[in-house]
């Protein structure tokens, strides 16, 4: 059978993948810790069930518009203006099955064969497959060598080309849990546009802030920057809606209004319930939004003490989102009860079989070396990883 060469070319998703991997070892009655999907173990909220049961009760199940039903994309727009100081109008508001899909709409929009997409790395690995989808280039800004992991505007200038169009920021950021600061944002997107790129700015993670770090949105910085930027944000991370596919995009009107033309051929818009379902988790009671920010916060630093405790193992304590990030180079080229670790995907292969840890290898993120674990996890699961992990490492034969 001959495929096209999109669908030939297409990966699945490596933490989709060792999600199942682990699944199956758990179906067959071994007990594994996943720490691969990053959901929030949280419910959704209860008056966010609710209102989508009322939606299904008075029969809110038809198509609605393309780019989303009006009362929920002024809904965004208030909360853009709120939380984030961004003015955007009902109008310049996409709504998604999910920021996925919201961000492969904007990308679709903005960039083709030809260009360059400049992705810093460590990054969400979704972004290097939405931008080769779009047959663009992928420029990968290597920031793993810095000691925050963040990207740098040296790193960018390093970067640019003549053919550099889309510059790809995620704050706080998966998997390294980075926040950038005001001043940081504003010296990558001072040179950003200096070279008129586009920037998408996945602000999914926004209310998962730590230490008194705070979240910014450089669309709000100035009408050039406003400009350029599509801000990204949706349901998934800060209100536990993950199964309901609920993100946004938030730009230029012509972006929008382009992303939404093809949104309408693709999946003729996003759920009437989940729409309704999101309309009251943006305007209801936030209650939830924060105890289970304070929980993450508590987790993280038990799974960041922990991992610190760890011979071989070294982790920055993430500012925000909901994953830890370690170092694991010294863990490599030893062996572990016979069985010899060369980089961190066979290191997270030995984990799973060994110690019943499911973790993403760091080449899934671009950043050999590392894995990604996440704290949305209870404490007793924290606890037992730590211990295993730590098994483990003792268990080095070298
Ligand atoms: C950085 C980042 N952006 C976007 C998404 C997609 O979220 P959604 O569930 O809304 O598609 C994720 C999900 O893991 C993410 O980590």
């Amino acid at each position: 059978m001959s495929l096209s060469d999109i669908a030939a070319g297409a990966k699945a998703s490596a933490t989709m993948a060792l999600n199942a991997r682990a699944k199956n070892l758990s179906l067959q009655g071994k007990d594994v810790v996943n720490f691969t999907i990053g959901e929030p173990d949280f419910d959704t909220p209860d008056n966010v069930k609710q209102a989508a049961h009322r939606a299904i009760q008075a029969g809110f199940t038809k198509y609605q518009p393309a780019a989303g039903m009006p009362e929920l994309r002024e809904a965004i727009a208030r909360k853009l203006q709120a939380d984030n100081g961004l003015d955007y109008e009902p109008g310049e508001v996409l709504v998604s099955n999910g920021a996925k899909q919201a961000l492969y709409m904007i990308m679709l929009c903005l960039v083709q064969q030809g260009d360059q997409a400049l992705i810093p790395a460590p990054y969400w690995v979704s972004y290097v497959h939405q931008a080769r989808f779009c047959r663009a280039e992928v420029v990968i800004i290597d920031a793993t060598g810095t000691e925050d992991l963040k990207p740098t505007p040296d790193l960018l200038a390093d970067a640019l080309t003549d053919r550099a169009r889309l510059l790809v920021l995620n704050s706080p950021c998966n998997p390294t849990g980075a926040v950038l600061t005001r001043e940081e944002f504003a010296a990558l997107v001072e040179l950003a546009l200096e070279r008129d790129l586009w920037i998408i700015s996945d602000e999914i993670y926004e209310k998962l802030v730590y230490d008194g770090a705070r979240h910014v949105s450089p669309a709000a910085f100035s009408k050039e920057a406003r400009d350029r930027i599509i801000t990204i944000n949706g349901a998934s991370k800060t209100y536990a809606m993950t199964g309901w596919r609920l993100g946004y995009a938030a730009g230029p009107l012509e972006v929008i209004q382009a992303a939404a033309r093809l949104q309408s051929n693709m999946t003729s818009g996003p759920d009437s319930v989940a729409q309704r379902a999101a309309l009251e988790a943006l305007t209801g009671p936030q209650g939830s939004v924060e105890e289970m920010r304070v929980a993450f916060d508590r987790r993280r630093r038990l799974l960041v003490d922990g991992l610190n405790a760890i011979p071989g193992i070294a982790c920055l304590l993430p500012q925000g989102a909901f994953y830890a990030f370690p170092d694991c180079r010294g863990l490599l080229g030893k062996s572990y009860a016979g069985r010899k670790v060369q980089n961190s995907l066979e290191l997270c292969e030995a984990l799973l079989d060994q110690a019943g840890v499911a973790a993403v290898p760091g080449t899934a993120f671009g950043a050999e070396g590392f894995i990604r674990l996440h704290f949305a996890k209870a404490d007793e699961e924290i606890e037992k990883a730590l211990e295993r992990l730590g098994a483990f490492a003792e268990s080095c034969d070298d």
